[in-house]
Parts: C-alpha cells; sequence; structure tokens
C-alpha cells in the first residue's frame, strides 16, 4: 500500500510537461536566439504550469546552422520527449528541423521564420509571423512609393532561404507595378568584406541598397558602402531587426529603413505594455523584436495545450493549427490553414540611434 501511495506521490510531484526551445544560442545570429531566449524566460516566469503539471523547458542551440538545427531538434523529441517544440529563428534552420518534427508528429513553431517553405506541405509546423511574400510586396510598395526609388541594388546572402526568397517577392512587385531596374549581388553568411560587391552597386547607379540578410552583414555592408561614398537609402528585412545593429553599425545605418513584426514603442494593447513593461523590469532594457515573439510562440503553445487538454503532441498540434484571435503582445494572432499567422508588417527606421516606428502595413493594403 505504501508503494502504490509513493507511486501516485511521485507521479504528482516528477510529472511535468516538456518544451523544447530550438535556438541559434551561438554563432552567426546567436543575438536573434538571446533576444528570443529572454522573451520566453520572461513567458515562463508568468506562467510555468499547465492542465496542473509543471512545465519544464530544453533548450537546445543550433550554432546558427542547419545540420545542427536537424540534429537538436531530434534530440529534443526522442531523447527529452518533449511534446511542442518552439524555434528556429531564420528559415533554412527551421526548415531542416521541419523535416523531423513532421516525421516524428510533433508540433514546431517556428518564431521570426518567414519564408514559405518552413510550412508549406507541413502538417506539424506553423509560425507566428508573416511570411515573405507579403514582407517582399511591403517593401517593393515601400521602396517605389515612399522612396520613388527607380533603381534597386539587392544584396543577397545565397546561404539563407529566407534572403533568396525576400529578393525574389520584392523584385516580383517592384519591376512588375513601378517599373524599376534591379541589380543583385551576392554573398555568403559570414563575409566581412563587400568592396566588390559594392563597385558595382555604385556603378549601376543605385538610389536605393537593400539588404535581404542578417543584421551582422548588413552592418558591414552598410559602413563599408558610405565609406565608398553611397549617398543613397538602405532599405532591410527583418533580418536587420536586432539591437545589434546599430551596435555593429553606428552611424552608417543611420537612417535605414526596414520591415519587421514588432517595435515595442508601438504596443497598444495592454497586454503589450504590461510586456515592455514586465521586460525592462526583468531585463533593464528593452525588448528587441525577437523577444515579442518568443513570448508569443511560447503563450500560444501553452494556450493551445490548454485548449487540447492533452499531452499528446498530435493533439497539441490541433490546437495550434486552430489557433484564432490569440491575444500576442506583438498583435493578434490567427493560424490560417497552412501553419502561418496573418500580421500587419511594420516599417521601422533608425533615427537618432533607436529603432523608431514609421508606419504599418497590413495584408489588405499589398492586394
Ligand atoms: N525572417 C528571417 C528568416 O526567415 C529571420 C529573422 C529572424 C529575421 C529574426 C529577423 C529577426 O530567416
Amino acid at each position: 500500500f505504501l508503494l502504490i501511495l509513493f507511486l501516485i506521490f511521485s507521479i504528482f510531484v516528477f510529472s511535468e510537461i516538456k518544451i523544447g526551445v530550438l535556438l541559434p544560442l551561438t554563432g552567426g545570429i546567436s543575438a536573434f536566439g538571446d533576444w528570443t531566449k529572454k522573451g520566453i524566460e520572461l513567458a515562463y516566469s508568468q506562467k510555468s504550469t499547465v492542465l496542473g503539471e509543471k512545465i519544464t523547458l530544453v533548450y537546445a542551440d543550433t550554432r546558427s546552422e542547419k545540420t545542427e538545427a536537424a540534429n537538436a531538434m531530434a534530440r529534443l523529441i526522442d531523447k527529452e520527449k518533449v511534446v511542442a517544440v518552439i524555434g528556429e529563428i531564420a528559415s533554412s534552420n527551421s526548415i531542416a528541423a521541419a523535416e523531423i518534427a513532421e516525421a516524428r508528429k510533433v508540433p514546431q513553431v517556428a518564431v521570426t521564420s518567414t519564408n514559405p517553405l518552413v510550412t508549406q506541405g507541413k502538417k506539424f509546423v506553423s509560425r507566428v509571423c508573416f511570411i515573405d511574400p507579403l514582407q517582399g510586396t511591403a517593401l517593393a510598395e515601400f521602396a517605389g512609393k515612399t522612396l520613388k526609388a527607380k533603381k534597386v541594388a539587392i544584396f543577397v546572402d545565397i546561404e539563407q532561404d529566407y534572403s533568396v526568397g525576400l529578393t525574389n517577392y520584392f523584385k516580383e512587385r517592384f519591376e512588375k507595378k513601378y517599373k524599376g531596374q534591379i541589380l543583385e549581388v551576392r554573398y555568403k553568411s559570414g563575409d566581412q568584406e563587400f568592396s566588390a560587391q559594392l563597385a558595382q552597386a555604385l556603378a549601376f547607379n543605385s538610389d536605393v541598397i537593400m539588404f535581404t540578410g542578417y543584421y551582422n552583414e548588413i552592418a558591414l555592408a552598410a559602413q563599408q558602402a558610405r565609406a565608398m561614398g553611397y549617398k543613397g537609402y538602405f532599405i532591410a528585412g527583418d533580418g536587420a531587426d536586432a539591437p545589434e545593429l546599430i551596435k555593429i553599425g553606428g552611424q552608417a545605418v543611420e537612417g535605414l529603413y526596414f520591415t519587421t513584426h514588432y517595435v515595442p514603442e508601438a504596443a497598444k494593447t495592454k497586454i503589450a505594455k504590461d510586456f515592455v513593461d514586465a521586460f525592462k523590469k526583468k531585463f533593464n532594457t528593452l525588448p528587441a523584436m525577437n523577444a515579442a515573439l518568443g513570448y508569443d510562440a511560447y503563450m500560444l503553445i501553452v494556450n493551445a495545450i490548454e485548449r487540447a487538454k492533452s499531452k499528446d503532441p498530435v493533439k497539441i498540434n490541433e490546437a495550434i493549427r486552430s489557433t484564432k484571435g490569440f491575444q500576442g503582445v506583438s498583435g493578434n494572432i490567427d493560424i490560417d490553414e497552412n501553419g502561418n499567422a496573418v500580421k500587419d508588417v511594420i516599417i521601422v527606421q533608425v533615427k537618432g540611434g533607436k529603432f523608431t516606428y514609421v508606419t504599418t502595413i497590413g495584408p489588405e493594403d499589398l492586394k
């Protein structure tokens, strides 16, 4: 009898629900990983139980690369037995991990991976952000309509699905609707020297240089562009959105416009304002975009577990996929039939060394 009592007791005390967190905690885009982790930590400190059980977060580092993203996903599911996974950040890494999640039938919720392929044809992969056809169109509208651009030189990171995709979606709209000219110049994640590409952009006489890669290379290329005498505009996609862009780029990124998912200044709802306050209190700094989306990804999964009333990954996935009107700190989230969130695109400018809200473009403005 004592043994049975002990067993019941131990089930009660030791039972836990494990959620995996797959992030680039080291390597080229570790700043994105750090910020996302901070957002998830805050969310966890506010809600760490579900269905009467304790939630345990299991972190896995992808080292900012695809192979390790897939390995880490397999480890989280096979060894740690997580019931759902948050992550990754970069589309290429999320795509690599998604193969594994899909095969094992465990739900994955990508944070800011915007390439369509992340969720395409998959039943177990969703995300809390908009996708690149929308983001590319928004950038093309901004370049064509607001900046009156005629010639755009695009810096493409050929290692990143995100960069290649965003370039194409931009091109489609900008060439068709604005009859603009485009020059593509290529580089690879980790490159530090861009003078050859910049010489081409200068010879092309571009009035806008657009970056479709990530903050490190954007900051360095912008510095080198100004040093070579480039006077035109800089624009970029959400890959620019980490405070590290300004830390590395300094004065050279002043004035740069980029599209993104969230900026604390535009927080209007009570839950968005409370998030900014709680984040400042815990970390002594404003939340970066990835912190807000990480927070939302965690809360959305926990909410789905509650609605599923089950620890079964398949049931949790059904609940994630049928999310409607979920109140996130980055806005309301509806998950559509493909696992994508339907959300607005925000445009931000670097002004006085800070990210400053410029405008919001909704899906209905981009038809
Ligand atoms: N959207 C980018 C991608 O899909 C990743 C990204 C992460 C961008 C964080 C900005 C901030 O690869």
